[in-house]
C-alpha cells in the first residue's frame, strides 16, 4: 500500500477500505505523508465523495486518533451542540451558559474558522488569555464546576481532526459532506456527551449549499451516533442571511453577551430553539416548558452570570475584549426595503477584513469584522447606515466587496 495508490483510487471514484483510510489519515498524523499528498486526497474526496461506509470508517479513525472521554461520573445526561458552519453563528456562546444556568451540563469541542465560516475557538480566543487548550482533568473539572466547558482539539483529543481541519481550510476542501460528518462527529463522540444536537446550516453562507446534502448529512450523522450509542438529533436551518448582526470574532462575543443580557433578534431565536431542545431532552420535559425556562434564565441574569463564570474558569479576561479600528461606514445608496443581506458576500468581506485566514502565514485580527444595522424587510432611506466595517488592515475595498445588501 502507498499513498499515491490511495490518491489514485479515490481520484478514480473508488471506495477506500478501512485499512487504506487508516494508512492515509493516520500516516499523515504520524508525518509519514506530505501536506501536498494529503491535500490531493482531500480534493479527490471532495470531488468524488465517499460512501456511507467510508464516512463511518473515517469517523472511527478520527475518534481513535486520540482519547475518548468518559463523563458519566459528572452526569448521565451531558449535552452538546455543533453547527456545520455559517456566518455570525455564535449560538454556542449563548446556548452553553443557558444550559449550565439551568443545572444541565454541556461539554464541547469546537473548531476554528473554516472557509468563510467562523469558528467558536477563534471567537473564544478573541477574549484575552482565554485558554482553549484544556487537558482531560481541566475539561472534566470545568464541566463539573461550571456546567459548560468548550475547548479545541488537542494532541490527545481528536488530534487527527486538528490537523485535517487546518489542511481543509488551507486547501479549499471544506465543503465535503463526508469530511464534515467525520470532523464533527469525531469531536462529539470523543468528548463524551450523550445527547448531541447538530445544527445543519444550509445556504449561501454555509458549507452545505443544498437541502438534499443537508438531509444526507443528517442521516449519516444519526447513523454514526447510533454506532456509538449516542442520541443525535439534527435541525436544518437557513444560512442565506447572517445569523447575527455582528460578524467577526470579538464582535460576535459582544453580540452573544448582548443576547444573554436580553437583546432579541435572529441570534436569540436560533439559540433559544437549540437550548430548548437540549434542555427538554436533558430534563425530560416538553420543548415548550424548556423554552420558558430558557427565557427565565435570560431574564433573571443567571445565563449571563454563567457566561462570566465560564470565561473566568478558562482564564479569559473580558475587560480586555478589543474592538477597534473602524474603517468604513456603508450607507444605503437608495430608498426602499431591505430584501436580502447576502451571507456569502458578508463572509467573504469579513475574511478580507482579517476576521479569518486562508493560510498559516496569516494571523487573525480578532477585532476585525462587520456590524449590521438593518433587519430584512426594514424600510431603508438613502444615506441610512447599513453596516460598519472593522479592520486593522490597510486595504482598499471595491464596490463589489461591499455589495452585500439587496434594497428594492
Ligand atoms: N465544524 C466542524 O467541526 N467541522 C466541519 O467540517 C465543519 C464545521
Amino acid at each position: 500500500m502507498n499513498i499515491i495508490e490511495i490518491i489514485d483510487k479515490k481520484r478514480l471514484g473508488n471506495e477506500l477500505t478501512y485499512d487504506e483510510l487508516n494508512y492515509a489519515f493516520l500516516g499523515y498524523l504520524n508525518k509519514r505523508h506530505e501536506d501536498y499528498q494529503m491535500s490531493s486526497l482531500l480534493m479527490a474526496i471532495l470531488i468524488n465523495g465517499m460512501t456511507k461506509e467510508e464516512t463511518i470508517n473515517l469517523t472511527d479513525i478520527f475518534i481513535k486518533s486520540g482519547d475518548i472521554y468518559d463523563l458519566s461520573k459528572v452526569s448521565d445526561k451531558i449535552v452538546d451542540k455543533h453547527s456545520t458552519g455559517g456566518i455570525g453563528d455564535t449560538t454556542t456562546l449563548v446556548v452553553g451558559p443557558i444550559v449550565a444556568a439551568l443545572g444541565c451540563y454541556m461539554a464541547k469541542i469546537s473548531g476554528r474558522g473554516l472557509g468563510i465560516t467562523g469558528g467558536t475557538i477563534d471567537k473564544l480566543e478573541s477574549i484575552p488569555k482565554f485558554n482553549v487548550n484544556l487537558n482531560k482533568k481541566e475539561f472534566i473539572n470545568n464541566l463539573r464546576n461550571v456546567g459548560f466547558v468548550d475547548c479545541s482539539q488537542t494532541k490527545r483529543l481528536v488530534p487527527l481532526d486538528k490537523i485535517i481541519y487546518n489542511l481543509r481550510n488551507n486547501s479549499g476542501t471544506t465543503e465535503s459532506i463526508p469530511l464534515i460528518a467525520s470532523s464533527i462527529m469525531s469531536k462529539k463522540i470523543a468528548s463524551g456527551a450523550n445527547i448531541i444536537l447538530i445544527d445543519i446550516k444550509v445556504g449561501s453562507g454555509a458549507l452545505i449549499k443544498t437541502k438534499k446534502d443537508a438531509k444526507l448529512l443528517s442521516s449519516w450523522m444519526k447513523e454514526i451516533g447510533k454506532k456509538y450509542n449516542k442520541k443525535v438529533i439534527t435541525i436544518i436551518s437557513d444560512m442565506n442571511v447572517p445569523l447575527s448582526n455582528s460578524i467577526g470574532n470579538a464582535l460576535e462575543v459582544e453580540e452573544a453577551i448582548n443576547v444573554l443580557k436580553g437583546s432579541k433578534g435572529r441570534l436569540y431565536e436560533a439559540s433559544k430553539e437549540i437550548a430548548s431542545l437540549l434542555i427538554s431532552m436533558a430534563k425530560n420535559i416538553t420543548v415548550e416548558e424548556a423554552s420558558e425556562l430558557v427565557d427565565e434564565v435570560i431574564k433573571n441574569g443567571k445565563a449571563y452570570k454563567k457566561f462570566i463564570q465560564f470565561v473566568k474558569a478558562q482564564n479569559g479576561d473580558l475587560s480586555k475584549l478589543k474592538i477597534d479600528a473602524k474603517i468604513k461606514v456603508i450607507k444605503s445608496e437608495k430608498t426602499g426595503v431591505l430584501k436580502n443581506i447576502d451571507a456569502l458576500k458578508i463572509g467573504q468581506l469579513a475574511l478580507k477584513l482579517g476576521a479569518g485566514k486562508i493560510n498559516d502565514r496569516e494571523t487573525i485580527d480578532y477585532s476585525a469584522g462587520i456590524k449590521l444595522y438593518k433587519e430584512i424587510n426594514d424600510k431603508v432611506k438613502k444615506g441610512d447606515i447599513l453596516a460598519t466595517l472593522y479592520t486593522n488592515k490597510n486595504i482598499k475595498l471595491s464596490n463589489e466587496d461591499v455589495n452585500c445588501f439587496d434594497i428594492k
